[in-house]
């Protein structure tokens, strides 16, 4: 038997022993007794008689235990031109101030703080800050528009929110402090203040009595020499709230907690990464996603290592050898980022000769997560660096790898186009729609039998009956990812498409049904379908399919642009909504559910059956019709 099936089938048979071993490398305040607790929580609950604080566990005690003078984070950041590095001991002394300003602010166990943010260390200072408190941070991604950062402050309801006057974006500054203003305009349950942080791109005014400055109130608390204590929390208690797209436009908060979250992170590092405490380790993503969440802040940081915080783009800023200098000037060793980063840089060096520019010599292994790994890019990525290329597959729900390859423990095989195999905690079946397992190579929906294990969501905030419903209801007994899938007869698995109304483009999980409904409210249009249609950079881009009004004598071409506007006043430039074709109809079952899933095939030109159920097959040509006059 080879170390990964010994590992599989250690925590298969004795699931306890396994996670009660691993938990060992977390300094808790009162040890667990034992590890799962089936009577507790929706499906059984992770170490729920353990105390813990994860600020201390990503930082305090590795001030204490010989790492104080390591760099946590690095900041690079070439759109700004900035870089900084940031020692445990300094990271300690950051974070502890902003604790002192949070709980001035009133700020104290269980609040909630919503952190809205670019790129810069400040953000990770914010979510430990919270973190040290016992507070429960909800990062928001600096895509997203005023009406989707004011739905979540409505669903969450912060006492305070942290973010920034401004983001940087190539050619342009985003002005945040306007889209938070107008989002507390809008939102009903109104923060009592802000802490903003002022860039000199462009600093913003502040308002008397609720804006407080970042740097002048940390400042303050840094010369006073303020302490601020780590809190005991219940391990069970909520560490954050992510949210991320559901089917409608009001997205899902998936919750995190504390004690699983940290024995699961901390593991992965050398199980699923291979990298040892002290090296260096980058995340090209955001702390707006969970990938920021998991692998910029808090695994890294928990396992000791010095983590890259990146502002830029993988082109452009300055040009496609800017991740060959980041690795090569940090030493980075291993690099995990989104497979649409890999065809951005395909695409500007196809020969990917700015490579041959920098000393890689100490990189080891690129992973991919966050969408399909085309075999295309992997090759490229596998000739033009030399190293292996791993992909592994992963959700916002699970916050981190369901299916890879854990090369820390044994790297297996890798068979092109799949993200390898179950990691332990996860028991994955392929069922039909019947909820039967199927045979090895069948397609399938791939879930997840419960419990799930430490680290993955417990419940969604405040919504324990939707957790249920989307989640744990269509196939009892077990975790619904909503992706279709096979599983081969090595255990291999292959995630093919999601089985909802979610897309995935630039590796960033978008509702089409929340597009629907911004596009729905526009007088001229009657009535809409969004789909994801195949990307060459991309992956999926959003595609708006429109049934005007009867009687519209307005131009097309103005309705067009203006739903493409409202999408991005809406949702935010992160939805990336360009595409809006006008149409006589949409293809419809004889019950009037609109045949999304056919549609997307017609336009990608991909095979397909013509569902029984349709109303007028003649619809589906007429579409494609459609699609073809309009992309010309
Ligand atoms: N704040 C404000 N606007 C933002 C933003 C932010 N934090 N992030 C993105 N946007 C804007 C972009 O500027 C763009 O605006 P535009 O329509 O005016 O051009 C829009 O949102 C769409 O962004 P994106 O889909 O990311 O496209 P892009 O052309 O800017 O970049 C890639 C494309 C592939 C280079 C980029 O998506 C990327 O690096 N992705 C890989 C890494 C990653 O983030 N993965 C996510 C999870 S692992
Ligand atoms: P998110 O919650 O934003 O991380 O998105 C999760 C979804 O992205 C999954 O349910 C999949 O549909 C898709 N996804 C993530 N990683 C992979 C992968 N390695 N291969 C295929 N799809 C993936």
């Amino acid at each position: 038997m080879g170390a990964y099936a010994e590992s599989y089938e250690s925590w298969k048979s004795d699931p306890e022993a396994f996670w009660m071993d691993i938990a060992g490398n977390i300094d808790w305040v009162d040890q667990p007794s034992r590890a799962f607790h089936p009577d507790k929580g929706v499906y059984g609950s992770w170490f729920a008689d353990a105390t813990c604080n994860t600020c201390y566990n990503a930082v305090d005690r590795h001030v204490s235990g010989g790492r104080a003078d390591q760099a946590a984070i690095i900041y690079d950041s070439p759109i700004t031109g900035r870089h900084r590095s940031i020692t445990y001991r300094e990271l300690l002394k950051d974070v502890v101030a902003l604790a002192a300003v949070l709980q001035e602010r009133g700020v104290a166990k269980g609040d909630r703080v919503i952190i809205y943010m670019p790129m810069v260390p400040e953000a990770a200072v914010a979510m430990l800050a919270c973190a040290r408190l016992g507070a429960v941070h909800s990062v928001v991604f600096g895509g997203f528009a005023a009406a989707e950062l004011a739905t979540r402050i409505d669903d969450c309801e912060p006492k305070c929110v942290i973010s920034a006057s401004c983001g940087i974006e190539p050619g342009r500054v985003i002005a945040y402090k306007p889209l938070l203003d107008e989002a507390i305009d809008i939102s009903a349950k109104k923060p009592a203040s802000t802490i903003i942080l002022q860039r000199e791109q462009q600093p913003c005014d502040l308002i008397s009595g609720r804006d407080f400055d970042y740097a002048a109130e940390t400042a303050k608390h840094i010369e006073a020499g303020t302490g601020v204590d780590c809190v005991e929390v219940a391990a069970t208690d909520p560490l954050y709230i992510l949210y991320t797209s559901g089917t409608t436009g009001q997205p899902k908060g998936v919750v995190r907690d504390n004690g699983g979250h940290m024995v699961a992170l901390q593991w992965t590092m050398k199980s699923v990464y291979d990298v040892e405490p002290g090296e260096v380790y980058w995340a090209a993503s955001d702390v707006g996603w969970v990938v920021g969440h998991s692998y910029i802040v808090y695994a890294p940081l928990l396992n000791g290592n010095t983590t890259i915080l990146f502002e830029g783009k993988p082109v452009g800023t300055p040009d496609a050898g800017t991740f060959w200098r980041v690795i090569s000037e940090h030493k980075v060793v291993t690099l995990f980022t989104a497979p649409t980063a890999f065809r951005a840089i395909k695409k500007e060096d196809p020969q990917g000769l700015l490579a041959g520019d920098y000393d890689l010599s100490h990189f080891r292994m690129l992973y991919l997560a966050g969408e399909r790994a085309d075999p295309d890019t992997i090759h490229w990525a596998e000739r033009v660096l030399g190293v292996p290329v791993i992909d592994h597959w992963w959700q916002t729900e699970s916050g981190w790898t369901i299916a890879g390859n854990p090369v820390g423990i044994e790297m297996l095989p890798v068979k092109y186009g799949s993200p390898t195999v179950a990691m332990p905690g996860y028991d994955i079946r392929i069922v039909n729609d019947e909820g039967e397992v199927l045979p090895a190579g069948e397609l399938g929906n791939v879930v997840v039998k419960l419990p799930l294990p430490p680290g993955c969501l417990p419940s969604l905030w405040k919504a324990e009956e939707r957790f249920k419903s989307a989640y744990l209801q269509e196939f009892p007994g077990y975790y619904q990812t909503a992706d279709a899938g096979i599983m081969d007869e090595d255990g291999y698995l292959f995630i093919m498409a999601r089985t909802d109304d979610i897309i995935n483009v630039a590796g960033h999980r978008l509702s089409t049904g929340g597009m629907e409904e911004v596009i729905a409210a526009h007088p001229d249009v009657a009535e809409c379908a969004v789909i994801g249609i195949a990307d060459p950079l991309k992956g999926q881009l959003p595609a708006g399919f429109l049934i005007l009004n009867k009687g519209v004598d307005r131009p097309v071409s103005d309705i067009q642009a203006e739903v493409v506007k409202l999408v991005r006043e809406k949702i935010g430039p992160v939805a990336a909504f360009k595409i809006a074709v006008p149409v006589e109809r949409l293809p419809k079952t004889r019950s009037g559910k609109i045949l999304r899933s056919t549609m997307q095939k017609v336009i990608d030109g991909q095979d397909f059956k013509v569902p029984a159920t349709i109303d007028d097959p003649a619809i589906l040509d007429e579409i494609k019709a459609n699609w073809e006059e309009f992309a010309g």
